[in-house]
Parts: C-alpha cells; sequence; structure tokens
C-alpha cells in the first residue's frame, strides 16, 4: 500500500454504505424482516425515557394557541400568507397529515408526523405542505420537546379553523413523532419517477390498483390502500384519469373516504368544510417546477417544488395546478361554498397551469378576492371532486340538508375533522391536553366503559387460576382464547385488544378463526357468574380479565410441565363492552388474512391476492402490528406452536410429541438435519417432515412454520432458542412477550411507555 493513499485503498471510489445495488434490488421478493425494528430506539434523540405525554401536559397550552394564532395571522416575505391569513394551508396540512389513515391496516394517519418523510413529504398532493411545516418551525423551536410535529400539524389546523370563526369538538395531544421514515406501509403498485412531471401522468394511469371501470358494479380498489392513485391523498381533484367526470369523481370519493372509515354524510361534511377556507394554486406549468424535498438539491434545505417564476410564492405560487377559491370571504367560516356549488350552474374551464376546473356560466356571479393584490378579483372556481357533491344523489342531498341547516352542517363538520384528527389514536387514554373532550363516547373510538368496582386481589386471582385450571378446559383452550383476545391489536391505530372483551361479541365471535373461542367463552362466563355473585366488599372480575387470566394461568401450568416454573404477570382492570359500543362494521376490518400465529391463512387467500404477497408476508405484516420485534415472534410463535394454539386442529408446526407443554421442541426440529422437507401440495402451501432414514413423515408444516427455518434472520434467532443452553431462556422469553401481548392495549395502566 502506497502511503498517503485514500483509506478506501485505490484511486476511484465507486460506492459507500447505501450505494445500490442493494438487497431490495438484487434479491425483491426477500422477506424484509429487519423493518420490524423501524423507527426503533436508536432513532429516538429524546432517548427511551422521555415521558412526551407528560411533557405535552406540562406546557403552557393557552400560550401555545396564543402563539400559534398570532403566527397564522402574520406574513413573511420568504412565503408570504394568503389574503394575510396562513389558517386555510394550514387546515389542507392538517387534513393531509391525518388523511393518510386507511382503515384496512390502521396505517397512515397523523399520529406519528410521517408527512416530515417520504415518500409522504414528497407526494405531488402534498406539495408545499413542506411550506407550512417550515412555517411553523418557530413555534415548534420554543416549545421543543415538549410538542411534537404530529401534535403541532393538527393543532395548527384546530387554531386556524377558529381563528377563522369555526367551533372546533376538541384537540388532543399525545402524538409521539416518528424519527425516521415509514419504509414498511404499502403505498400502491404503482412506480414513477418523481423527478420527471410526464412520469406523473403516467402515474394518473391508476389501473394497477383498480378492479373494473368506474362505475362497474364490481368497481373497487385493492387493499389495504385508500387513495385512488399514487402520492395522492385521496382523489385527484380533476376526476378520475384528469376527466372532468363529476359522476366518476363522485365513486372514487365514496371508496376512498370509506376506506377512510368516514360515510357519506361525514365526507360531505369535511369536503364542503374544508373548502369553506382557502384556495387553490395553479400559476405555473408543473413541469417548471423543481424535484420535490427528497430530491431537492442539497442548498434548498430540505424544501422542494422549486418554483423559478417571480419570487415562486404569492401571486405565482403553484401547487395543485387549479387556480381559484370556492367562496367571496375565503378565510370566514360561512356557507357560502354549499351556497355557490348550488347557486350557479359550471363549465368548465383550465387553470394558467392547464389544469381542469369549474367556473360560474352567470357572468353575474360574484367574484372572489386576489389573495395578494389588492383591487384584484377572480371568477369563483370548484374542482371536478366538488362539482361532484352536487351531481352525486346521495351526496347532493346531504348538501341540501346542510344548505337549509348551517348549525347542523357545523356540528357535523366540527365531528368529523375531530375524528379525521384523532382516529388513528387508539384509546382516550392516549388523549392529552385541556381540550380533549373525553368525557364524549363516540363509536370510532371503540368505547370501553370504566371501571366501575373494586378489583380481584392476588387471592382472588389465585383462586379463579384455580378454578380455571379445574374447569375442564385445556391448557391449549385457555391459551388459544387469551391469545385470540389480543391478536386484533394494531399497533398502528391503536385499535383491537383484549381490553372490552370484543372476542364475544360480534363480528369478532363469528370470525372462523375464533371458533375454538366459544366453548370456552361460554365456561369462563360461568366461573365469572360464579365469582361476581359471591365475592366480598361488591369485588367483580370482568370476561376480558378471565380470558386473559385463562391464558395466564395455562403457560403457567404448560411452563411448570417443561420444568420450568415461573409466575406470569397478570394485571386485572380491564372491562367488558357492549355490543351498542361497539362499530361492528370498523371491527370487521381487523379480521386477519393471515394469522401465522394460530396457523391461519384466509381461504380467499389466494383469489385475493393473485399471488401478490405471500402468506408468510402478511404473517410478517400481522407481527409488525402487533408491535413485536423479530426476536420476539419467533419466541411467540414457538412457543404457541408448543402450545397446539392452531385454529383448527390441524398438526402442522406442532413439532412435538408433549403437546401442551411449554419446550423448545419447535426449535429444535426446525433446525435438525434429520428431516427432509417436502411439498405437500403442488402450490406449496403445506410439506410433511420426513425422516431421512426412514423415509417416515413425521410431522407436517404450512408455510407460516417454515420461514422460520429459511429466513435467514429468524433462523438466527430460532438458532439461539434450539442451543442446548435454549430452553430456559425460550421459556423466559416467551413469558416475557406474553405479557407484553396482554398489555398491548392496556393504556389504562401504561400510558407513557415509549413506542406502544
Ligand atoms: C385546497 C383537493 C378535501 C381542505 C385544496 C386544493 C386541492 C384540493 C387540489 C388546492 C391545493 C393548492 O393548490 O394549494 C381536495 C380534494 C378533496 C379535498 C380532491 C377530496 C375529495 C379536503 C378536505 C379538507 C380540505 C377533507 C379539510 C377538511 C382544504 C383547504 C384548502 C384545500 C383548507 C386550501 C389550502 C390553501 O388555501 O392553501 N384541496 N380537497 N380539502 N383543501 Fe382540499
Amino acid at each position: 500500500v502506497l502511503s498517503g493513499q485514500c483509506p478506501f485503498g485505490g484511486d476511484r471510489v465507486g460506492g459507500a454504505v447505501t450505494t445500490p445495488p442493494t438487497l431490495e434490488e438484487w434479491y425483491p421478493d426477500r422477506l424484509r424482516v429487519e423493518m420490524l425494528h423501524q423507527n426503533g430506539p436508536q432513532a429516538n434523540p429524546l432517548g427511551e425515557a422521555f415521558d412526551y405525554r407528560a411533557a405535552f401536559a406540562s406546557l403552557d397550552y393557552e400560550a401555545l394557541k396564543a402563539d400559534i394564532k398570532q403566527f397564522l395571522t402574520s406574513s413573511v416575505s420568504w412565503w408570504p400568507s394568503d389574503y394575510g391569513n396562513y389558517g386555510p394551508q394550514m387546515i389542507r396540512m392538517a387534513w393531509h397529515s391525518a388523511g393518510t389513515y386507511r382503515i384496512a391496516d390502521g396505517r397512515g394517519g397523523a399520529g406519528q408526523g410521517l408527512q416530515r418523510f417520504a415518500p409522504i413529504s414528497s407526494w405531488w398532493d402534498n406539495g408545499n405542505t413542506d411550506k407550512s411545516r417550515r412555517l411553523l418551525w418557530p413555534i415548534k423551536q420554543k416549545y421543543g420537546a415538549a410538542l411534537s410535529w404530529a401534535d403541532l400539524m393538527v393543532l395548527t389546523g384546530n387554531v386556524a379553523l377558529e381563528i377563522m370563526n369555526f367551533p372546533t369538538y376538541g384537540f388532543a395531544g399525545g402524538r409521539e413523532d416518528a424519527w425516521e421514515a415509514d419504509n414498511a406501509t404499502y403505498w400502491g403498485p404503482e412506480l414513477w419517477d418523481p423527478t420527471n412531471v410526464k412520469s406523473f401522468d403516467e402515474m394518473v394511469n391508476r389501473d394497477k390498483r383498480w378492479r373494473g371501470k368506474n362505475g362497474d358494479a364490481d368497481y373497487d380498489l385493492e387493499n389495504p390502500l385508500a387513495a385512488s392513485h399514487q402520492s395522492l391523498i385521496y382523489v385527484n381533484p380533476e376526476g378520475p384519469y384528469a376527466n372532468g367526470d363529476p359522476m366518476g369523481s363522485a365513486r372514487d370519493i365514496r371508496v376512498t373516504f370509506t376506506r377512510m372509515a368516514m360515510n357519506d354524510e361525514e365526507t360531505v361534511a369535511l369536503i364542503a368544510g374544508g373548502h369553506a377556507f382557502g384556495k387553490s394554486h395553479g400559476m405555473v406549468k408543473a413541469d417548471r417546477i423543481g424535484p420535490p424535498p427528497e430530491i431537492a438539491p442539497i442548498e434548498a434545505m430540505g424544501l422542494g417544488w422549486h418554483n423559478p417564476v417571480g419570487t415562486g410564492a404569492a401571486e405565482n405560487t403553484m401547487t395543485n395546478g387549479i387556480e381559484g377559491s370556492w367562496t367571496q370571504d375565503p378565510t370566514t367560516w360561512d356557507n357560502s361554498y354549499l351556497e355557490n356549488l348550488f347557486k350557479f350552474e359550471w363549465k368548465q374551464t383550465r387553470s394558467p397551469a392547464g389544469a381542469l376546473q369549474w367556473e360560474p356560466i352567470d357572468p353575474d356571479a360574484p367574484k372572489t378576492p386576489d389573495a395578494h393584490i389588492p383591487g384584484q378579483s377572480h371568477p369563483l372556481m370548484m374542482m371536478t371532486s366538488d362539482i361532484a357533491l352536487k351531481t352525486d344523489p346521495v351526496y347532493r342531498a346531504i348538501c341540501e340538508k346542510f344548505l337549509s341547516d348551517f348549525d347542523y352542517f357545523t356540528l357535523q363538520f366540527s365531528k368529523a375533522w375531530y375524528k379525521l384528527t384523532h382516529r388513528d389514536m387508539g384509546p382516550k387514554e392516549r388523549y392529552v391536553g385541556p381540550e380533549t373532550k373525553i368525557e364524549d363516547d363516540l363509536l370510532w373510538q371503540d368505547p370501553i366503559p370504566p371501571v366501575d368496582h373494586p378489583l380481584v386481589d392476588e387471592a382472588d386471582i389465585a383462586a379463579l387460576k384455580a378454578e380455571i385450571l379445574g374447569s375442564g378446559l385445556s391448557v391449549s383452550d385457555l391459551a388459544f382464547t387469551a391469545f385470540s383476545s389480543v391478536a386484533t391489536y394494531r399497533n398502528s391505530d391503536k385499535r383491537g385488544g383484549a381490553n372490552g372483551a370484543r372476542l364475544a361479541l360480534a363480528p369478532q365471535s363469528g370470525w372462523t378463526v375464533n371458533r375454538r373461542t366459544l366453548p370456552v367463552i361460554e365456561k369462563l362466563r360461568g366461573i365469572m357468574a360464579g365469582f361476581n355473585g359471591k365475592a366480598a366488599g361488591a369485588k367483580k372480575v370482568s370476561l376480558a380479565d378471565l380470558i386473559v387470566l385463562g391464558g395466564c394461568a395455562a403457560v403457567e401450568e404448560a411452563a411448570k410441565a417443561a420444568g420450568n416454573a415461573t409466575p406470569v404477570p397478570f394485571v386485572p382492570g380491564r372491562m367488558d363492552t357492549t355490543d351498542a359500543l361497539t362499530d361492528a362494521e370498523s371491527f370487521e376490518w381487523l379480521k386477519p388474512l393471515v394469522d401465522g400465529f394460530r396457523n391461519y391463512v384466509d381461504p380467499s387467500f389466494a383469489e385475493i391476492t393473485q399471488g401478490r404477497v405471500s402468506p408468510e408476508q402478511v404473517f410478517l405484516d400481522k407481527a409488525n402490528l402487533l408491535a413485536l420485534t423479530a426476536p420476539e415472534w419467533v419466541v411467540l410463535t414457538g412457543g404457541l406452536r408448543a402450545l397446539d394454539l392452531n385454529h383448527d386442529g390441524a398438526r402442522h408446526g406442532i413439532f412435538t410429541d408433549r403437546v401442551g407443554v411449554l419446550t423448545n421442541d419447535f426449535f429444535t426440529v426446525l433446525t435438525s438435519m434429520d428431516y427432509e422437507w417436502k411439498k405437500a401440495d403442488a402450490a406449496g402451501t403445506t410439506f410433511t417432515l420426513d425422516d431421512r432414514q426412514t423415509g417416515e413423515t413425521r410431522f407436517t408444516a404450512t408455510r407460516c412454520d417454515l420461514v422460520f427455518g429459511s429466513n435467514a434472520q429468524l433462523r438466527a434467532v430460532v438458532e439461539i432458542y434450539a442451543g442446548r443452553d435454549g430452553q430456559d431462556r425460550f421459556v423466559r422469553d416467551f413469558v416475557k412477550v406474553w405479557h407484553k401481548l396482554m398489555m398491548l392495549d392496556r393504556y389504562d395502566v401504561k400510558r407513557n411507555e415509549a413506542g406502544m
């Protein structure tokens, strides 16, 4: 080596960490187990001990709101406010922050401030939201770590509505920021080149995610998506394929807003409410606009969409491409959006940027003032997606009701806005601040009645455990039922989980995957009635608690049988909810497509996935929604197999002769070369494990079993539990993850645990 040479050794350097090709390019179908560790504690500059909710609760909320108010009616030269009011652009920022939420997997939403990161930061539809956030930086800076971006964005939207005379319903803080881009959520199949505006046109070709033609009976958007095409929050304002068809737009709006968990009335309230404010920006052709933030030049310092015309702002602003405002007074809450929509007939026209939009046919229709130039005014504007509200008969009837009853409209918009911005926060225990409105029970919050009785004590718990174990219920059935009660939990929108005992209510009680729980619940109900009828001091136990307690007792038995006796923690305090407090339709979305923990694959799987995703990939998705790490995923599955938690009595993955005993047999068999692994069906969904010596089939397995031996990262963990020193560690870690699962939705007792 020549002295003084560069440490890379040579006179040419072609790459550094992450230079492509990366693993994804070489092996696009690889199972990316490492995504379970996304946004991990290493990425968090505040450290795991930082208690965000307590920090938010301690800040001077009224002073914060006053600061936001003052900012909203100011103006800075690098991005002057329209009409001297930043309110409308902040409402749009907040709506886009929340509007990525989709009910199918609970991902997206305002909860983590993900608008700051790619891909969301750089979606075409989020044009100039980078400016909105940058304008807010002085407030974020002033309040520091006690105010997350996620909370600040929503709160600013609320305060913006308030200064324009709209009475908001409430606001809850408590959203903890993510610290890195989300690289796991599926946003749709279309690839596009964000540097090339022509490829944006290609992206408008959205057929890959839709089935049928707009208007067909089977017209449908693939799950779990909610947006009509890539890089939009919901629908193209110019109509499907930018075709200007209001009825087609209405169909898209209905599909996409339903996926955001909004009904027709909420949908109309949101669109008509939102577009009472502000304007659309379309002064410059899109091909003159610079690249989005994620790929803008380094000196743009995180800002994107450079506009070369004039100052690139104020009267030259280019955001979406449509130009104009819906009302005569875009900074005041009134009913003029709907009045204008219905009072006038509208004709198609084009914006300076070339986008399709609508203006009144009547030349005497009122005008809207220019946002920057005093004395100038413009025709009113509607988008195709606005005309849709008048064209679709159901939306039209709702508009007419809102038109005739402004107070009713105001209330519906305030409730829908509150739902939109809080939908992904989960139980109300996660809400912080003086305006949370936690006293109201709203159905979308999946209410559970508060604890209204003394809880069981240690002696009761011991007695109940003995009674449950003596009732004839098997360890396996008890563990199955407890697991099934927590299995619906989604760390995305914090819905589901054991609290409430919704396992015993429709729709969950009717799901095939839960069938094994029915007789167990029946018996537990009897034990509950017995205890609650005679317990001293008005003490009670809920079915929800009893289901979990039964699981804990079962795991203790199984560990004891394996020679690893250990207590399994149990924290009482769950309550039972009711059918009336359960939105059955919205719970249906929590039904699993694949639950590898219980070796369940929905019978429709092959048909509805068309080979585009594998069962093990959906299993990974579920592990992610249960907030599991890779080691937790492995140890949990191995333990559940030992306990025989298959939903249907099949023997797949039960690699043991000592069923119900908490052994590490699953792992030792997985790693053993005594067996030959063979496909048992042509499609490769089930397998046999044949003894290499005798050829005899010893065990059978599914893909959700084999993945732990075939995937290198999972296998590395499996080897630890299969080691000679693995059994004790296995039982200890299994009990730990079991308890974690049982507590996933217990925001009533662990409000401050990071990452939950
Ligand atoms: C602005 C489309 C729903 C609030 C805009 C703009 C577009 C648009 C294209 C102009 C962006 C720009 O160029 O600056 C849509 C579509 C919707 C929808 C297609 C659904 C069908 C909503 C909802 C809200 C909302 C639900 C809030 C509740 C706003 C506000 C502005 C705006 C306040 C004005 C922003 C400003 O003045 O800078 N919308 N929107 N929109 N939207 Fe929507």
